[in-house]
């Protein structure tokens, strides 16, 4: 949450710190601002509202300089106004200073400065940090460098911070805790993101900042050090991103590039691991801990959202098919309830940022017990991704759209490979049935394109259904989580208010909403649960809901019940998940889009959630 750029070097800064946070805007929202080192004076721009509010603003004001950052905000500590937006002034107007996180304990150095005579402009915690540091370099008559190294000693919380001084016009200086910190290092220029992506036409050479280090950036010099004041050897890699990857590529918004790009991306995600031909798996993270997982008295899967979701999808498909009890757990709630961790268990988390607050720290403290931590992550080089012992990349390509889509189904494959590698390790699965499930993973791909084939029949029924004030969505097994993740997408893109149950659940509780304007929405595809299902559409149509469905490809039984129905390609029940979330992501989008909501940009939400 919050997106920061940085550029130093001899081009322009303005403009590419706008397109920079453009790209980052999926970060956050609120707000946006830009403070930059102009002749002896730090000028800053700031403006509610997003980066486009914010060029409107600044309109032909003299932004000529070499050396800026810039920020857009997902708002922690004050509402969204342009008081509160950064960057930051210092008391003495000489710093200017952008931040991501949170500083926990900003209360106690609030009243220490308050007690000194400050007073505050804003409501924001990073003000209080930046006039801590000033107040730390102006009593010890010390450098800017030194006073954030000796501030950040008292600082509790998650943070990158990016600042520029008056006093050295060419110098940004970065640290990090926490938050996710990327630096491009270009010839006679750098520049700094909280992602490649404002850097990707610059520069392929890039280096990621570790918690606890500091940057000191000129256009020709990056100085890495830690907060002890010793230098670090900067490790530069390679990025492997392309411009397009990141661009909406003639779609109107980054969410229906995402949803159509899943063919590709659950074929980039199984190209190199599945032969279904010879029968192999190659997950090389898996394989180094193959005795450990398939010795496990216990997975545990840790995650948020959506990839709480993909978690427990794969539960069900973990204990099918390796017989290893599995729980799925939110990785807000694992981490402070002192979960009970014994030596042998394994826990898999699963992001697509790689950067989420609640799952870092989950890990964290579940390693420090012990535990073997495998990661399903979506962003190369993300702190998660760093922090797990081992794991495997979904390979989905940067996702933008806010909501998570082509991440989803990324992470589902991944998950559907590892129960199968570790199954068949295992010998709790048949040679024929993994033989089987190898060519059905296979074929998924091409089922993805089939259901997108079909995206204006869904639309049909999304102008049919937007006007619901709710919804309910019903699946069984497998299906149970991707009746869940159904109904968080509507939400998210649309605002209408969506239920995911268990169907059978439905009975116990909910069904009591039931009645002639609510959408009740059932994947109901089929599996060994058909039936089942089909009775508690029944009783949904007994009381008079509107009966949406995902079925099969020729279950005409269920067609005939159902007031529209969206349908999929016979598939295996273990991978049919995979497959039956797309036309739920394609009604949300198309519900979304006639509601003329934000789909891209959903309010309140951050793609990349950095607090916890
Ligand atoms: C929903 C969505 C969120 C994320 C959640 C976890 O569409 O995108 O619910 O799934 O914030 O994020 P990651 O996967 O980055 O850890």
């Amino acid at each position: 949450m919050c997106g920061i750029v940085g550029y130093t070097g001899k081009r322009q800064a303005y403009p590419i710190i706008i397109k920079g946070l453009k790209r980052l805007e999926y970060r956050g929202y609120d707000s946006a601002g830009v403070a930059l080192q102009q002749e002896d004076q730090v000028t800053v721009y700031k403006k509610k509202g997003k980066v486009a509010d914010l060029e409107d603003s600044v309109g032909t004001s003299n932004v000529s300089s070499t050396t800026g950052i810039g920020h857009t905000r997902w708002a922690t500590h004050g509402e969204p106004n342009d008081r509160n937006a950064h960057p930051h002034y210092s008391k003495s107007g000489k710093i200017a200073m952008i931040h991501n996180g949170i500083i926990e304990n900003y209360a106690q150095l609030k009243s220490e400065l308050a007690k000194k005579g400050y007073t505050f402009k804003s409501d924001t915690d990073t003000e209080v940090l930046l006039n801590f540091i000033e107040e730390i370099k102006t009593n010890n008559d010390c450098s800017l460098e030194e006073a954030i190294r000796i501030a950040l000693k008292r600082v509790t919380g998650a943070y990158v911070i990016l600042l520029i001084e008056q006093e050295n016009p060419d110098t940004i200086i970065a640290a990090r805790k926490g938050s996710p910190l990327v630096i491009g290092v270009g010839k006679g220029e750098h520049f700094l993101g909280s992602d490649a992506s404002p850097m990707l036409e610059y520069t392929k050479e890039v280096v990621y900042v570790n918690d606890y280090e500091l940057a000191i950036i000129k256009p020709d010099e990056l100085i890495l050090k830690n907060l002890g004041n010793e230098k670090i050897t900067p490790y530069i890699q390679k990025l492997d991103l392309e411009l397009a990857a990141i661009e909406k590529g003639g779609y109107d918004h980054f969410m229906l590039k995402e949803i159509f790009e899943q063919p590709t991306t659950i074929y980039d995600c199984l190209r190199g691991r599945l032969d279904a031909a010879a029968g192999t798996i190659t997950m090389a993270g898996v394989q180094q801990y193959a005795e450990q997982i398939i010795n496990a008295n216990r997975i545990v899967i840790i995650a948020c959202g959506t990839s709480w979701h993909a978690g427990l999808v794969a539960e069900y498909i973990i204990e099918e098919l390796c017989r290893i009890n599995v729980e799925v757990e939110y990785a807000s709630e694992f981490r402070y309830r002192n979960p009970v961790i014994n030596k042998g268990d394994v826990i898999i988390a699963i992001s697509q940022s790689g950067e989420t607050a609640d799952t870092l720290v989950a890990i964290e403290s579940a390693k420090e017990k012990g535990a073997i931590i495998l990661g399903v992550v979506n962003v190369v080089g993300s702190s998660i991704a760093r922090a797990s012992h081992a794991g495997a990349y979904t390979h989905a390509g940067p996702e933008i759209g806010v909501a998570s889509t082509k991440a989803f189904t990324a992470q589902l494959t991944v998950l559907m490979m590892i129960a199968l590698k570790v199954g068949y390790m295992k010998g709790s699965i048949s040679n024929d049935r993994y033989r089987q499930l190898l060519n059905e993973l296979d074929a998924v791909p091409e089922k993805a394109a089939w259901v997108l084939n079909h995206h204006e029949h869904i639309k049909s029924i999304a102008e049919k259904y937007k006007d619901a004030r709710d919804f309910l969505y019903l699946g069984r097994g497998y299906n149970f989580a991707i009746a869940l993740e159904g109904a968080l997408k509507l939400k998210e893109i649309s605002y209408i208010h969506a239920e995911g149950y268990p169907a059978a659940e439905m009975k116990h509780g909910p069904i009591a909403l039931v009645d002639e304007n609510l959408p009740v929405v059932f994947v109901a595809t089929k599996d060994i649960y058909h039936e089942k299902v089909v009775s508690n559409m029944q009783e949904i149509k007994a009381r008079k809901g509107k009966l949406l469905a995902v079925i099969t490809e020729g279950d005409e039984t269920s067609k005939a019940i159902c007031d529209d129905v969206m349908i999929v390609p016979e598939a295996d029940e273990v991978i049919a998940p995979l497959i039956n979330v797309i036309p739920l992501q394609l009604l949300s989008y198309y519900i979304g889009v006639a509601k003329g909501c934000n789909v891209d940009m959903p309010r309140n939400l951050a793609k990349s959630v950095t607090v916890e």
